[in-house]
């Protein structure tokens, strides 16, 4: 027979002793559930003779009320602490400062900003953009362009070439933007007017040349575009570009084998105190090269040059942004460090356009 005076204590200890609400039900179940131990004592009761019935009815009701209260009390306890812990786990101190997001802290790269100014600068002139992959034929980097096989231009290209294919087909990594004119030219009808920026590829490194590097090329192909047009066209970008209300250029001329005629072109500029401002001083400093698109490039793309003739031009986009934002090393700029780039990158929601400015 169970002794109540033991059973009460053990419960009371064990009750006591719970550590969450779960291992409370699993005691109340095991004393006053269906075949608990004190269901089991008063069960007993109906069985024992009036006299023990009436001596043990009082104590085994005095201990279902005991524990029944004890119970209660520590699952009232078990609650208040399971709710402070969330109190405390969930506290939110909404005086702290927010936590700035990506879109805050993030830093757009100066290429990729210079490539967004460029683009809404020529888009406001009409011009779309175009693209080619990076992993070129010989044909369109260089015999569609007017290379000749032999020729020595190829070789100022410092070209990256892949192991021959199949079919003794050498691919290379482009070493300029120019053939993306040439698809330009095979796969649309003029009146045509893009710029192609891009990475391009050339085997060649020290503070202002990196085997990777990018260029942006215009090409503008109709009827009747003429050199008039090329030189409006530079100067208003370059305003637009360095942000000053004129700049003065010279047209010098120069070699390419996909134009003729050719020319490079220096902006004016002063140089002092390590610092190069634009539209003034007596400084020269060459930042592209164009010309009129050769009559044999736009043969080779499938135009009649009797009837279709145009002009186009190659900028370096790193060389410009170094200009505009006053790096003097270029190396820096593909070696994804993060403390480099929060000092020269932008806000992700600067957006560079003409009416809201392009830098600002
Ligand atoms: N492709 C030339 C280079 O990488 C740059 C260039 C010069 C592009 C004159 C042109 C051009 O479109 O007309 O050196």
């Amino acid at each position: 027979m169970t002794d109540p005076t033991a059973l009460e204590a053990t419960l009371l200890q064990d009750i006591s002793a719970a550590a969450d609400e779960a291992a409370l039900e699993a005691i109340r179940v095991a004393a006053t559930g269906k075949k608990g131990s004190i269901s089991e004592l008063l069960a007993s009761l109906g069985k024992l003779p009036p006299e023990q019935r009436k001596e043990k009815g009082p104590l085994y009701n005095g201990l279902r009320d005991r524990v029944t209260t004890a119970l209660g009390a520590r699952r009232e306890t078990l609650k208040q602490a399971a709710l402070d812990a969330r109190l405390q786990r969930e506290a939110l101190d909404v005086t702290l400062p927010v936590r700035e997001s990506g879109i805050e802290t993030g830093r757009i790269h100066p290429i990729s900003q210079v490539i967004d100014e460029l683009t809404a600068i020529f888009a406001d002139m009409g011009f779309s953009v175009a693209d080619g992959p990076d992993i070129e034929t010989d044909d369109l980097n260089f015999t569609k362009l007017n290379f000749p096989v032999g020729h020595p231009a190829r070789e100022m290209h410092d070209t990256f070439f892949f192991a021959p294919d199949a079919n003794g087909e050498r691919k290379l990594l482009r070493t300029h933007t120019s053939p993306v004119q040439v698809r330009t030219m095979l796969s649309q009808e003029p009146p045509i007017r893009v710029i192609i920026p891009g990475r391009t590829y050339r085997h060649d490194s020290d503070q202002t040349h990196t085997p990777m590097f990018h260029q942006v090329e215009g090409l503008v192909i109709d009827k009747s575009s003429h050199l008039g047009h090329l030189k409006w066209i530079l100067a208003e970008f370059c305003k637009a570009f360095f942000e000053v209300p004129s700049v003065k250029m010279r047209f010098r001329p120069s070699f390419f084998p996909f134009t003729e005629p050719s020319m490079e072109v220096d902006i004016q500029c002063t140089r002092k105190g390590g610092e190069i401002r634009f539209g003034e001083g007596d400084d020269w400093l060459e930042i592209l090269g164009c010309g009129m698109v050769h009559p044999n490039v736009i043969r080779n793309c499938g135009l009649d040059p009797d009837v279709y003739q145009g002009f186009a031009w190659g900028m370096g986009i790193d060389r410009i942004a170094m200009l505009k934002y006053g790096m003097s090393d270029l190396r820096p700029f593909f070696e994804a460090d993060v403390r480099w780039l929060n000092h020269y990158g932008f806000r992700p929601l600067d957006i560079p356009s003409l009416v809201g400015g392009l830098s600002s």
